[in-house]
C-alpha cells in the first residue's frame, strides 16, 4: 500500500523507460503525486493471482466483492472505467483508496464515482 517518494520515483521510471512517459503518465502518477505515499490506498490482488494489476481483474469474483462492498470500508474504486479524462488515470480495478465510510456512503448513495467530480477538482495530477 505506502510507497515512499523513492520507490515512487523507481515505479514511474520504470514505467517511462518501458512505454514513454505519455502513456506511463496514464497508469503511473509522477513522484510526489502517488495516493500511494499517503498510505491511503491499497493494490488488491487475489491469490493465487488472476489478471494482477490488469484491467481483467475488475471481472474477477475478487474485483466485483471489492468494487460492490469496499464503500462498507471506507473505501472508494479511485480510477473507475470511462473516468480517464476525470481522473487522468486509466482504469484500475486493484487500485482503491480509503476516504472514511461515511464519504464512500455518500459517494455511493449519490452515484458520483470519483473524488475529482465530488469536490469540483481538475483531472489529476496537476504537474504545472
Ligand atoms: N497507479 C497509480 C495512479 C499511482 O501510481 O499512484
Ligand atoms: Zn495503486
Amino acid at each position: 500500500a505506502y510507497r515512499s517518494y523513492g520507490v515512487q520515483v523507481s515505479v514511474y521510471n520504470g514505467v517511462v523507460a518501458q512505454q514513454g512517459q505519455e502513456a506511463a503518465d496514464l497508469v503511473s502518477a509522477r513522484p510526489g503525486h502517488s495516493e500511494h505515499q499517503t498510505g491511503l490506498a491499497i493494490d488488491f490482488g487475489s491469490q493465487p493471482q488472476v489478471c494482477s494489476l490488469q484491467p481483467c481483474f475488475g471481472e474477477t469474483p475478487h474485483g466485483v466483492w471489492l468494487a460492490e462492498n469496499a464503500h462498507r470500508f471506507g473505501f472508494v474504486l479511485r480510477y473507475p472505467s470511462g473516468a480517464t479524462p476525470i481522473t487522468g488515470f486509466s482504469y484500475e480495478p486493484w487500485h482503491f483508496r480509503y476516504v472514511g465510510v461515511a464519504l464512500a456512503a455518500e459517494m455511493r448513495a449519490t452515484g458520483v464515482a470519483t473524488l475529482e467530480e465530488f469536490f469540483g477538482l481538475e483531472p489529476a495530477p496537476d504537474y504545472g
